[in-house]
This record gives C-alpha cells, structure tokens and sequence, in this order.
C-alpha cells in the first residue's frame, strides 16, 4: 500500500475515534457557539444538530475556549450559504475535511444542512487595537 494511502487510513482513523471521544463531551453545545435551543428547533433540525455535533464538532466546534479549533465556524453562511454548495462539501469533503458519503443517507445531509441553516453567522474576528504608548 503507497505511504499516503496508509497516511490517510490513519487521518481517518484518528479523526473517527476522536470524533467518538467528543460526542461524549458534547452533551451541551460549547458556550462560543451560540447553538439554539433545540426547542426552538423542527425535527430536521434537531436530527441534524445532533449529528452535527457528533460527526462535525471534533473539527468545526471549540471544546474549550483555547482549543484550536481545525475547520471553520459554521453557519448558514458557509458554502456561500448555498445549501447545494453545504451538501456537496459534505458528501464529497475537501483537501482538509473527509467526505461523509458513504456514511449519511441523503436525508441525513439534508437534516445536517437544516441545522446549519440556522446557525448565526460568527462575529467578525475583533480588529486588534493599536498598541497603547
Ligand atoms: C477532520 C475534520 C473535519 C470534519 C470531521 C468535518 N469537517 Fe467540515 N471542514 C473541515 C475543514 C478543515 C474545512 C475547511 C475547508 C478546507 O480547508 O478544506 C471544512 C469545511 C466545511 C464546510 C465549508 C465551510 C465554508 O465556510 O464554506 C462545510 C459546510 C463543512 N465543512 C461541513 C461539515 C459537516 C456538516 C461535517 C460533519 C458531517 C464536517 N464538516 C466534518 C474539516 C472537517
């Protein structure tokens, strides 16, 4: 087996146990997100928000304030906030980020997108202020 193939059964293999490790620690949305409630949430969304949280979180959520995160924030302005653009980065992934294909039924995607759809963009990153004399 070539050396990157190897390489990358072992990005996914990581990626997936630790994705597993923070489903558990997930329970709550981290506190920068401002995750709604799933109250305030429909059955698509609600489905999506937890697969989100499961599958997506371990690269695209902060678990601590300090964490570095891997992937970007998301809301309902990624993929150009094209919900065709969302499922195609989903189903087939990017250089950084793993398809999930073979892995959701469509209507998984679609709830994923859902949920997405619904996320408030982040704030702008603050302007550092002039340094002070
Ligand atoms: C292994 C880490 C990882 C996982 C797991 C992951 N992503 Fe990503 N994702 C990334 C990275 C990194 C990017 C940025 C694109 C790039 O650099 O290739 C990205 C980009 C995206 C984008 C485009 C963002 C934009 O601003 O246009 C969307 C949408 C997205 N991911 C959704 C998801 C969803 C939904 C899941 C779960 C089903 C998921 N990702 C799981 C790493 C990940």
């Amino acid at each position: 087996m070539p050396r990157s193939a190897t390489a990358a059964i072992r990005f996914f293999a990581g990626g997936f146990s630790l994705a597993l490790s923070f489903g558990a620690l997930a329970q709550g949305a981290p506190a920068e997100i401002q995750a709604p409630s799933p109250a305030s949430l429909d059955d698509a969304q609600r489905a999506g928000q937890k697969l989100f949280y499961q599958h997506c979180g371990v690269c695209h959520t902060k678990p601590q304030i300090n964490a570095v995160q891997y992937g970007p924030t998301l809301s309902k302005e990624s993929g150009g906030g094209q919900d065709d653009a969302m499922r195609q980065i989903i189903s087939d992934g990017t250089q950084r980020m793993p398809g999930f294909k073979g892995f959701f039924k469509p209507e998984q995607i679609s709830s994923i997108v859902a949920y997405l759809k619904v996320l408030p963009p982040p704030p702008a990153a603050p302007v550092p202020s002039p340094a002070k004399p």
